[in-house]
């Protein structure tokens, strides 16, 4: 039945049709006069977001049509969501143009196309995905300076208040680098500002330097600069030691193995290449022109994990417990300290208390949750109520560049938890049976924590308050907090 109904559906339409192209004398009515429609333009390219180098050329695509005749195209962009429209080309005729965009960095750009018809009426059509006019290198990094342009807060605080961009500074013409706070007045004696290429750290506990081999100079001795005593002292003397400290220094290191066997500025002593030198925006968000690209919150990485930090504040990996030497625990370890600590156990990340854009050191306000904000404030049993929880808590039982004495090292510890036992500082290393290597335990004993202040009476060292032994120390320290 559908069939047949659709086929005579057919003839009478043939029938209409017929009658109509007969033009037979005024039965069926003549159809109006064709208006003239405006005519239609579809942007095909670029799409996708791809970014573009300054001065570099974007090829512009598009379909336009009429009902009678495309006489040309304009194209324009803005940049500012549409407050300026600065002209590209105009009166084209083709269906594509090879755009060579300005030489400036330029975000959020949107290209427009008018299509103009032989009666002057007008249609237009706009890309969809914003891109940018930026530079980026071969694997997408955009440098520092670009992601200031748009989050200044960020860059601002990280350039003002954080050791992070300070790991590698470059010597130019001779001129040494200077810090915010801190000051690297010479060389290592036998060389001049000119033998040196590089600084390594100077901003928080020492520096150590670059020769114009690219090898760390170790002739002679006395090559290490220690900031808070104001001393040189040896680093590998004499020992050839290669620049390969960049997977922690560094943003965007490849080793000689990942980029094919390049070094950085032609020095055989650098190990590598890197993008931008000490530990800047890309090396915790990724390599950003995607980001850039879109304005997009997922084409970056924000990792909030202890371990994004912990790629850098650890030694020997995520999973062993700190080496110690010399009586310390080593630097650069307070992952695996904090990994020993009931906080780990607590998601209580680095950035729980952390700002990663904020250091600590030189005042700087980088702690963004107390102790007390968790803890509250537990009763001190402690005569004077001199010391703070982090003077205690955070001892400086680690060591990077120098010791006060026997009992205080220069690196404040993550291990948190305190042993309130008559134990030295014995108990709390050993020797770990698999790698010979010596470890910490995951307490704080009581001499790194009380001789800050108070002194040793069996060698004298410590802080110049009264003296207490150990087992002084413990009595008042076992429920110190009335708990
Ligand atoms: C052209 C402007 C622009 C530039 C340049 C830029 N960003 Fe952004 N960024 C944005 C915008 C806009 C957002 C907010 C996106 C959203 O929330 O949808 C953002 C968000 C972020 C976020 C938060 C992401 C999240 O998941 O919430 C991070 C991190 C970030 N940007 C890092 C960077 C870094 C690193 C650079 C340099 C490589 C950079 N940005 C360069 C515009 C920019
Ligand atoms: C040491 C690693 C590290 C470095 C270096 C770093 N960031 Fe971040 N950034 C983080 C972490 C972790 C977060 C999320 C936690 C937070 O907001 O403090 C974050 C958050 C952000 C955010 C989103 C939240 C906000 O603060 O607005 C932006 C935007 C951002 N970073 C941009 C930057 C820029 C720009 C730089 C360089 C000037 C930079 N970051 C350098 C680790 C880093
Ligand atoms: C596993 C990561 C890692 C490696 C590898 C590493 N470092 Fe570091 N280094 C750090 C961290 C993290 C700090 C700061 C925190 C600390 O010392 O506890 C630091 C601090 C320093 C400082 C002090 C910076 C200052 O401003 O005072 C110097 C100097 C230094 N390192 C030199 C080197 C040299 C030279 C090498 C290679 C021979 C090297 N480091 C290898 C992670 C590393
Ligand atoms: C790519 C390696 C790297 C990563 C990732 C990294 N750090 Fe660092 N950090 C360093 C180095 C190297 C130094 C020493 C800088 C110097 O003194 O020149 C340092 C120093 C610091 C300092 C002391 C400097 C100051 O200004 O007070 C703090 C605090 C710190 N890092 C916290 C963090 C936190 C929190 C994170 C994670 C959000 C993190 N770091 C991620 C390598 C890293
Ligand atoms: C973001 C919340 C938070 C902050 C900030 C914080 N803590 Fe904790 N802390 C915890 C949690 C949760 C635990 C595990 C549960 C518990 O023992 O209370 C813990 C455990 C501890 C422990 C081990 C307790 C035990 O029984 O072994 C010590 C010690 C400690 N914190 C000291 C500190 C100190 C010192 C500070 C400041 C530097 C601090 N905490 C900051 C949340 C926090
Ligand atoms: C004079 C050094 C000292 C100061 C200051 C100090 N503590 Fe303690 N704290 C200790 C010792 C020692 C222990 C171990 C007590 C024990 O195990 O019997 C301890 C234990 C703790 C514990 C484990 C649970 C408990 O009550 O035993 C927490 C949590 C803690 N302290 C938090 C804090 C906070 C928060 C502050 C600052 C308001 C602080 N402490 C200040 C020495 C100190
Ligand atoms: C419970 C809070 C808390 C946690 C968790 C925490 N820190 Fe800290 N951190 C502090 C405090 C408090 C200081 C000392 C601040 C000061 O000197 O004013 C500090 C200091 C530091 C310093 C500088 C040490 C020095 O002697 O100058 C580094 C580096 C650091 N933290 C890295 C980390 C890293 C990496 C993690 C995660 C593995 C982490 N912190 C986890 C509270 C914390
Ligand atoms: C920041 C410095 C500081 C730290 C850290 C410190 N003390 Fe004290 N302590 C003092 C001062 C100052 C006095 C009073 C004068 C004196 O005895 O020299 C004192 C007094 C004492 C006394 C004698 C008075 C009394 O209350 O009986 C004892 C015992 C004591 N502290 C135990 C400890 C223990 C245990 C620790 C470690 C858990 C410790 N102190 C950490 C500074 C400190």
């Amino acid at each position: 039945m559908k069939q047949l109904k659709t086929i005579l559906l057919g003839i009478a339409l043939v029938g209409l049709i017929g009658c109509s192209s007969d033009d037979d004398g005024g039965v069926i009515p003549p159809p109006p006069p064709p208006t003239d429609q405006a005519p239609t333009i579809s942007l095909t390219a670029p799409s996708g977001g791809a970014a573009v180098m300054p001065g570099g050329t974007v090829t512009i695509t598009w379909t336009a049509s009429d009902d009678n005749q495309v006489v040309g195209v304009d194209l324009s962009y803005t940049h500012d969501d549409g407050a300026t429209d600065t002209p590209i080309a105009s009166d084209l005729t083709g269906t594509s143009f090879d755009w060579m965009v300005p030489s400036e960095a330029l975000y959020g750009v949107v290209i427009k196309g008018v299509a103009t018809d032989d009666a002057g009426q007008t249609g237009e059509d706009t890309t969809e995905d914003i891109f940018a006019v930026v530079a980026f290198s071969e694997r997408g990094y955009v440098m520092t300076e670009t992601c200031a342009d748009c989050h200044p807060n960020a860059a601002d605080d990280e350039r003002l208040r954080d050791g992070h961009q300070y790991k590698l500074n470059k010597v130019v013409d001779g001129t040494p680098p200077t810090y915010p706070n801190s000051v690297v007045p010479n060389p290592p004696a036998g060389s001049t500002w000119d033998d040196v290429t590089y600084v390594i750290g100077g901003y928080g506990w020492k520096a150590r330097f670059i020769g114009t081999d690219g090898y760390i100079i170790t002739a002679g001795g006395n090559n290490q600069w220690n900031l808070a005593t104001e001393e040189w002292v040896d680093y590998h003397k004499d020992e050839l030691k290669p620049y390969d400290c960049g997977p922690c220094h560094m943003t965007g290191w490849q080793t000689l193995a990942e980029n094919g066997g390049v070094n950085q500025d032609g020095l055989v002593g650098i190990e590598g290449t890197w993008e931008e030198p000490g530990v800047r925006c890309e090396e915790c968000h990724g390599p950003g022109v995607d980001h850039v690209s879109t304005q997009s919150a997922t084409e970056i990485t924000l990792d909030l994990t202890s371990e994004a930090c912990g790629t850098c504040h650890q030694r020997g990996g995520l999973t062993v417990q700190p080496e110690a030497s010399g009586g310390f625990i080593r630097h650069h370890e307070q992952y695996n300290e904090w990994l020993m600590s009931a906080h780990a156990d607590n998601d209580v990340d680095c950035g729980s208390c952390h700002d990663a854009h904020i250091g600590v050191s030189y005042g700087n306000p980088g702690i963004i949750a107390e102790c007390e904000d968790c803890h509250g404030t537990p009763s001190n049993a402690h005569l004077v109520p001199i010391a703070d929880c982090e003077t205690c808590h955070l001892a400086q039982a680690t060591k990077s560049a120098t010791k006060e004495n026997e009992f205080v090292g220069d690196v404040k510890t993550h291990i948190f938890t305190i042993n309130p036992g008559a134990v030295g500082k014995d108990a709390m290393f050993f020797t770990d049976a698999g790698t010979g290597k010596t470890r910490t335990n995951a307490f704080v004993t009581l001499d790194f924590v009380c001789y800050q202040c108070h002194t040793d009476p069996l060698t004298g060292e410590g802080g110049g308050s009264s003296e207490q032994t150990l087992a002084e120390l413990s009595a008042r320290a076992t429920g110190i907090h009335g708990g």
